[in-house]
């Protein structure tokens, strides 16, 4: 089955699955949401690709995953989404949190068609993703530089969804499980560093948010932990000062310059990279190197 094929089979089938929720309401706001990359929907095609029950796990992939995003616009104040008005800003956040328990929930019930490991997998991963989620926020209080802490975080948050797909696709092909798993995760910790990284080196259009927001917002991310150990006493200060706030211009062009200086979106870029190799050497797979190769080529 080709890419588009097998993911306009997905859509149809996440469609199919809120339709049996019989409530107009939940098809016509599901119907505004834009689809993303689908990373997770193709990452189970490329590794189950010959089980006649991959696009109903990439489905309910899917569908936890639109819903996570629908209650973490309404956490992180979102306004944008996969380039379209986010629901919370569209309607309010009360719709966005009932429509991401609707995809949520379904997703849930449709785990039970499969085997128990598949679904005890999935499911452990959502209270994974949910704490993951959770430490984002507490670590977003104050300034972190601890490296070690937000890569911890960052595999709650996004890796163990991406890992939590990958593995339950071999489970259900017969493939190794734990090499599955660990490219799974690999691939999820090197996507968000290079999302964190697009953060501060693209533009607004290009990202499809607004650029330079994750400072602001609270969030200490890779670049700006490795600027601040390379930073003097002073200018750590400076840089601990404009955290969770508004940037002038100014301030934008000071920590891009000092970034520039101390190459900390090359350290961060070397890691996501190191990362991507360790993915791609636990798995012989041709089609699963083209995944990694483009997420880390990839612009927004
Ligand atoms: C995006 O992070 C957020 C996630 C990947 C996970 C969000 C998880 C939850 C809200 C808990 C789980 C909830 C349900 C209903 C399954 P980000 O804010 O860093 O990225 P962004 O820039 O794309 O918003
Ligand atoms: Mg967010």
């Amino acid at each position: 089955m080709s890419n588009e094929i097998m993911l306009e089979r997905v859509e149809s089938i996440m469609k199919s699955l809120l339709d049996e929720v019989e409530y107009d309401e939940v098809t016509r706001l599901f119907n505004t949401l834009s689809g993303g990359k689908r990373l997770r929907a193709k990452l189970i095609f490329k590794i189950a690709n010959t089980h006649e029950d991959a696009p109903l796990l990439s489905a309910i992939v899917e569908l936890i995953h639109a819903a996570s995003l629908l209650h973490d616009d309404v956490i992180d104040d979102a306004t944008i989404r996969r380039g379209v008005a986010s629901v919370n800003a569209t309607e309010d956040s009360k719709t966005a949190i009932m429509l991401g328990d609707i995809l949520y929930s379904k997703g849930f019930s449709s785990l039970v068609a499969f085997d128990k490991d598949i679904a005890q997998c999935i499911a452990d991963s959502v209270t994974a993703l949910s704490k993951g989620e959770m430490m984002d926020v507490v670590m977003s209080e104050s300034f972190n530089d601890d490296a070690d802490l937000y890569l911890e975080m960052l595999y709650f948050k996004t890796a163990t969804l991406i890992e939590a797909a990958a593995k339950s696709a071999a489970i259900l092909e017969g493939k190794d499980a734990s090499s599955y798993a660990l490219y799974g995760k690999n691939l999820g910790l090197s996507f968000q560093i290079i999302d964190d990284i697009l953060d501060i080196v693209s533009d607004t259009a290009t990202l499809g948010k607004p650029a330079l927001h994750d400072y602001v917002e609270g969030k200490c991310t890779l670049p700006y932990i490795y600027l601040y150990q390379d930073l003097n006493e002073q200018e750590k200060q400076k840089l601990k000062s404009l955290h969770k706030k508004e940037l002038s211009s100014q301030e934008s062009l000071w920590i891009k310059e000092k970034m520039n200086e101390h190459k900390s979106i090359e350290r961060s870029f070397a890691l996501a990279q190191e990362l991507s190799n360790d993915a791609i050497a636990v798995v012989d797979d041709a089609d699963l190197k083209v995944i990694i190769e483009t997420m880390m080529k990839r612009s927004f």
